[in-house]
């Protein structure tokens, strides 16, 4: 099977799977300049907090070449000036970039990235420093792709044969700049053999579950039932589900996670009908410096997403909608995190700790924390 590709850098241009139109069309946005990054970001061209991180550090990538564009040559070849008005640029570039999407801290960690590698730069002629910023966004790409895999095999432990695994929103190939995080999971699951079925929500109102998640799983041929959201609780009352899978926008240092709306009451289901709650993430996922769930940004939007579909109404004129696209499950329903370093049960402030300090060390010692 051809792998999914969301996110494809061209050379001078980064191509975006606008997800806005899938399923029924597969065609790429070009972008070649910053406004173009923010522009997809904000409009959910792409999206998926891992899929978002990459996005911007090619943004910055984009930024700083306008940049140089727009400086004399020999200016440029002046680091002593050049520098710090470049690096200056590029900050006002990486606040304006965090700015598209609050809640997944992913965004955050791929602009601080591509930052400190440029201040890590700072006696550097111009076209080296585009040369490094290039290759330092490849390899965040690359990056990414080889941590999925690694949370796939972790995960992948947890799932035994015959399961049924629910999953919500998209946190697949399209999320992330390939293969997936809870998807990725499943995907490692199923390619070790496992005979698996996915009950996808759908995930009202960008409808991630039925445009996205479902359209992976056929490409795949992952066996999966399409339901609403409201269908979980029904089916996972009834014992048909054997876990649930979601990935993460932000995960903070005492194990709270935020992840897209509805995940929160999956959580309180799964702890009423004692099914395992796990969360698949990056450790870029973890924000260390917030301390609770309750200090993470929530992104409000459009009330138009619940009250129209694709420009038509769906509910009366001038009703007012709220819109929040997240929640947050606090560490206490999560039977276990998983990322790259392993599975980290019942997370909670002192393990986050660890998990933070010792990362590798910790799981390569004890197999599963
Ligand atoms: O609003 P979205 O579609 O960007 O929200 C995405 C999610 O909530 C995902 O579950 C999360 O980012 C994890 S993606 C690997």
């Amino acid at each position: 099977m051809e792998a999914i590709q969301p996110i494809i850098w061209k050379g001078t241009s980064l191509q975006l799977l606008d997800q806005r139109l899938l399923p029924d069309e597969e065609r790429y946005v070009e972008c070649r300049t910053l406004e173009d990054i923010q522009d997809c970001i904000k409009k959910m061209v792409v999206r998926g907090a891992p899929a978002i991180g990459v996005t911007a550090a090619y943004g910055l990538l984009l930024a700083a070449r306008q940049f140089c564009e727009g400086y004399a040559p020999d200016e440029k070849e002046d680091s002593a000036s050049f520098m710090p008005k470049f690096l200056n640029a590029l900050e006002s570039a990486g606040i304006s970039l965090k700015a598209t999407r609050p809640t997944a801290v992913n965004l955050s960690w791929g602009v601080e990235r591509v930052l400190n590698k440029i201040r890590s730069l700072a006696e550097c002629t111009s076209s080296t420093i585009l040369k490094e910023l290039e290759d330092e966004a490849r390899l965040i790409f690359e990056e990414d792709i080889a941590v999925n895999k690694k949370i796939g095999a972790w995960g992948a432990t947890l799932i035994g044969d015959n399961y049924t695994i629910l999953t919500h929103c998209n946190a697949g190939a399209l999320a992330t700049a390939g293969y997936g995080t809870a998807l990725g999971v499943i995907r490692s699951a199923f390619y070790q053999g496992k005979k698996i079925t996915v009950y996808a929500d759908e995930t009202r109102p960008f409808l991630q579950g039925s445009r996205l998640t479902v359209w992976e799983l056929q490409k795949e041929g992952i066996p999966c039932f399409l339901i609403v959201d409201a269908a979980a609780g029904y089916y996972i009352n009834r014992g048909e589900v054997n876990c649930i899978i979601v990935g993460a926008d932000r995960i903070a240092a005492n194990g709270d996670v935020a992840n897209k709306i509805g995940t929160y009451s999956l959580a309180v289901l799964a702890k009423e009908n004692d099914v395992p709650f796990y969360v698949a993430a990056p450790f870029s996922t973890v924000d260390m410096s917030v301390s609770s769930g309750k200090e993470i940004i929530v992104e409000e939007r459009e009330p138009e997403e619940i009250t129209t579909f694709r420009g038509l109404p769906l509910s009366p004129q001038g009703v007012k909608a709220k819109n929040p696209a997240f929640d947050i499950t606090p560490a206490k329903l999560i039977s276990a995190l998983i990322t790259e370093y392993g599975i980290l049960h019942s997370p909670n402030e002192e393990k986050m700790k660890q998990l933070a300090t010792k990362r590798g060390e910790l799981f390569e010692c004890n197999g599963t924390g």
